[in-house]
């Protein structure tokens, strides 16, 4: 069996992508090593075999040993161990959960129920590192992904409403603690149904001023009963990096180029964060290419693969199916609010919501193992 290594196992969605490669017989297939940057020498997990202790994380000749190596450490842990793994002569597949590498022209975005092509071509031609895509993108094209591959899609604005999750576990843990703060400061008032309303707002609004640098260190401002139009770096041209993300690794994934030439599909918009746990949500206005019936759009999007659920445009289906809150924990890529709009009939509307931990994060580094595996 290979040897593979497994390097931050531990954290937010290490541990999410432990969960989904035992619930799928993952470890059935391989013979896993269980790196730590701060544990060398303790026992490793339950899903050890023969590799019973924790590797150094960063011990290149014990990295060497593993012919793949799946990273949920982060960027800083790729920017420096990577460079060094490949300069001591390792050719292993490194499959990664960070955006370090994912714009490398030796990389691939693994998205495999949208680029299985992408990825076996680049398979075919020795690419070695496969890197997983943003969160955003990836749930994105797990549900839109049959427009694209008919090439029915002209461009697309994709208005964010993302996660606490995205940020990080210690930015879920300041959202809680806000909508706690929040809620402490009225509690009397609205234990008190004669309480007036508007009082009740001018306490929340200055509890939510009077925030502590504690309670706001991960956002910066409240994000519980707020939203915070900006995600990632400033690229200084008006756009954020995680609006940019959206173009350039949609057409990366899909094959097209992410350097935006000739055969590349215009994707942007903003990109929000709300006050949700760890499923993101957008809202998509699509430019077809040509006028194609409403049943028909439907279709290819509900056929496209078999986690998308197409949810029917109604009321009672759009707010029982299509929010985080019955998305959360599920494969599951509910795409609805499908509709043509009065702009014209190539104009389509559509909402989606994905779990930023499964299809955003951990499940297509599971499947690139797999496919890796075959
Ligand atoms: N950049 C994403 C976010 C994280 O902040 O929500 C997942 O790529």
């Amino acid at each position: 069996m290979k040897l593979v290594g497994l390097v931050g196992w531990r954290g937010m969605v290490g541990s999410v992508l432990m969960q989904r490669m035992q619930e799928e017989g993952d470890f059935d297939h391989i013979e896993p090593v269980f790196f730590s940057t701060s544990n060398t020498g303790g026992k490793a997990p339950s899903m050890a075999k023969n590799e019973t202790t924790l590797k150094d994380a960063t011990n290149i000749d014990e990295l060497k040993r593993c012919e793949i190596i799946i990273s949920c450490q982060g960027g800083d842990y790729t920017s420096e161990v990577f460079p060094k793994l490949r300069a001591a002569g390792w050719n292993g597949y490194w499959i990664d959960a960070a955006s370090t590498l994912r714009m490398d022209k030796d990389a691939v975005i693994v998205l495999d129920p949208v680029n299985l092509n992408v990825i076996k071509d680049a398979m075919v031609k020795g690419t070695k590192n496969f890197i997983g895509g943003n969160c955003t993108v990836s749930c994105m094209l797990m549900g839109l992904g049959g427009l694209f591959k008919q090439d029915l899609v002209e461009w697309m604005t994709s208005m964010t409403y993302q996660a606490a999750s995205g940020g990080g576990a210690q930015h879920m843990r300041e959202l809680l603690t806000q909508f706690g703060t929040i809620n402490a400061a009225v509690k009397p008032l609205l234990d008190n149904p004669a309480s007036a309303i508007l009082e009740i707002d001018r306490q929340v609004l200055a509890t939510q001023h009077g925030l502590s640098a504690e309670e706001t260190k991960q956002f910066g401002v409240p994000l519980a009963g707020n939203l915070i139009p900006w995600i990632d770096k400033d690229l200084n041209n008006g756009q954020s990096k995680e609006e940019w993300k959206g173009g350039a690794e949609t057409n990366k994934i899909l094959g097209r180029g992410a350097d935006f030439g000739s055969s590349a599909i215009p994707v942007d918009g903003l990109c929000v964060r709300i006050g949700a746990m760890r499923c993101h949500s957008q809202a998509l206005t699509i430019k077809l290419k040509k006028d194609v019936p409403l049943d028909e759009v439907n279709d290819i999007i509900a056929n496209d693969n078999q986690w998308v659920k197409f949810v029917p445009n109604t009321r009672e289906a759009s707010v029982r199916d299509l929010t985080p809150a019955a998305v959360t924990g599920s494969l599951t890529i509910p795409v609805g609010r499908v509709r043509k709009m009065s702009m014209g009939p190539e104009y389509i509307s559509a909402f989606t919501v994905g779990d930023q931990l499964l299809w955003g994060a951990a499940e297509p580094l599971r499947r690139m193992l797999r496919i890796v595996l075959d």
